[in-house]
């Protein structure tokens, strides 16, 4: 351990080892569960997940504000489980910016580097740099009662940054504001870490917007646990799990029997469907088993193709460019989004649709979200919910509930 309490260039990276926290009396609640997860340095990595899955725990864990009953907590190569919150060097903007009322906006900044005995000829530096950074120089004297929403978080994320943090930890920094502001501050932060290539960054949140567009890797979290993690990409075009595939985008989650007459095919209901991969042995489930077939509703078309399913319209929601097609098939709704159409299909319409083999992915049955009733794929559903997420209703919206980025 250094013993500077000012080390030239701040520690980056984090890294869980197995940790667990636990609250309640004798630790019987159980709200991080052995966690493994290396933030690398210089990463954006996003905690995605449901409404209490542990991703704040995880944050408080890598703040000090929370011991974990088992493992370790790692910043840089520096095992930081026992030291307190303000010798980890790392920054933390939460929700509710929680600025100090009573001190003028360059107070609120130099606040942390008084704390940590920067020596005074420096802080006035350091606080204009900050409060540059987020566009802020010039409100320095104003209180954060004269300041809006979104220029308070700016003012919150300055305070973080001014200690010149090696990690920055963001606990939903945008959910309070509203849809618009929240776009303009996620482009934002994207230019601040382009600034601060060295920074790790480990950004909770449930919209999924904010994790596809910003994070070099997301975790998902579901019950205490790390259900998934990978690029955006990979999390979005191959999913493991159903959990996944419905928390990040939106998906048509189909059961299906692998296996048929021909290699490479699965049945649903009475139709034979050929899926990329699934004759490779040792890759997804084995022939006979139950799975879940997942494509993504752009990826399905209108009409007969390689892959046809027949059935009824049974909705039909216009969404300006596209349309969204709900077709009945064999007792499973599907969901298409078209390129919006001419002539409105009518209901009870019969329709093909089809897809690629290449764009399908097949899952382990059983892997659905806990939230999620499996009924509620199957027709007749109730009227499928709109798009919470593009509403702007991103805080404990229902997985799968948050189509925004295919909608
Ligand atoms: N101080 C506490 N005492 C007891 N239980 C707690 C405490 N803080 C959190 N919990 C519980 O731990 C679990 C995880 O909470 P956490 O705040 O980490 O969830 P989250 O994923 O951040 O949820 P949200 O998206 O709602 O913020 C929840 O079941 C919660 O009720
Ligand atoms: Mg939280």
């Amino acid at each position: 351990m250094s013993a500077h309490s000012a080390p030239a260039a701040p520690a980056s990276g984090i890294r869980f080892e197995r940790v667990t926290v636990a609250y309640g009396k004798r630790g019987e609640s159980v709200a991080l569960d052995a966690l493994d997860l290396t933030v690398e340095p210089g990463e954006v990595m996003a905690l995605l997940g449901p409404s209490g899955s542990g991703k704040t725990t995880a944050l408080r864990a890598v703040a000090g504000f929370v011991q974990p009953a088992s493992g370790r907590v790692f910043i840089g190569d520096r095992d930081v489980t026992a030291l307190p919150p303000h010798r980890r060097g790392i920054g933390m903007v939460v929700q509710q910016y929680a600025l100090f009322p009573h001190l003028r906006v360059a107070q609120n900044v130099a606040f942390g580097l008084k704390a940590r005995r920067v020596p005074r000829g420096e802080i006035a530096g350091r606080v204009t740099e900050a409060l540059e950074m987020v566009g802020m120089a010039d409100y320095a004297r104003r209180y954060p009662r004269e300041l809006s929403g979104g220029q308070q978080q700016r003012v919150a994320i300055a305070r973080a940054l001014a200690i010149r943090p090696g990690v920055l930890l963001l606990d939903e920094p945008l959910s309070a504001l509203d849809a618009q502001l929240r776009s303009g501050m996620l482009a934002e932060l994207a230019r601040l870490h382009r600034e601060l290539p060295d920074v790790s960054i480990l950004y909770v949140t449930h919209d999924q917007v904010e994790a596809l567009t910003l994070a070099d890797r997301i975790a998902v979290m579901d019950r205490a646990r790390l259900q998934d993690c990978g690029t955006p990409q990979d999390l979005y075009r191959r999913p493991r799990t159903e959990f996944t595939a419905s928390f990040v985008g939106n998906a048509n989650l189909l059961p299906v029997t692998v296996g048929g007459a021909t290699p490479g095919s699965v049945r649903f209901a009475d139709t034979e469907l050929t899926v990329t991969g699934a004759d490779e042995p040792g890759h997804g489930p084995a022939p006979g088993a139950d799975a879940t077939l997942c494509v993504r509703p752009h990826l399905v078309g209108l009409g007969e193709g390689e892959n046809t399913l027949r059935g009824t319209i049974a909705e039909v929601q216009w969404r300006g460019s596209t349309h969204r097609l709900f077709v009945d098939v064999a007792g499973h709704r599907v969901k298409a989004d078209v390129r919006e159409l001419r002539e409105t299909p009518a209901l009870g319409q019969s329709v093909a649709l089809h897809f690629a083999a290449h764009d399908a992915v097949l899952l382990p049955a059983g892997t659905a979200p806990q939230a999620t009733d499996p009924a509620a794929t199957r027709a007749p559903a109730p009227t499928p919910a709109p798009d919470l997420a593009a509403a702007g209703v991103a805080k404990g919206a229902a997985p799968g509930a948050g189509g925004a980025t295919d909608g």
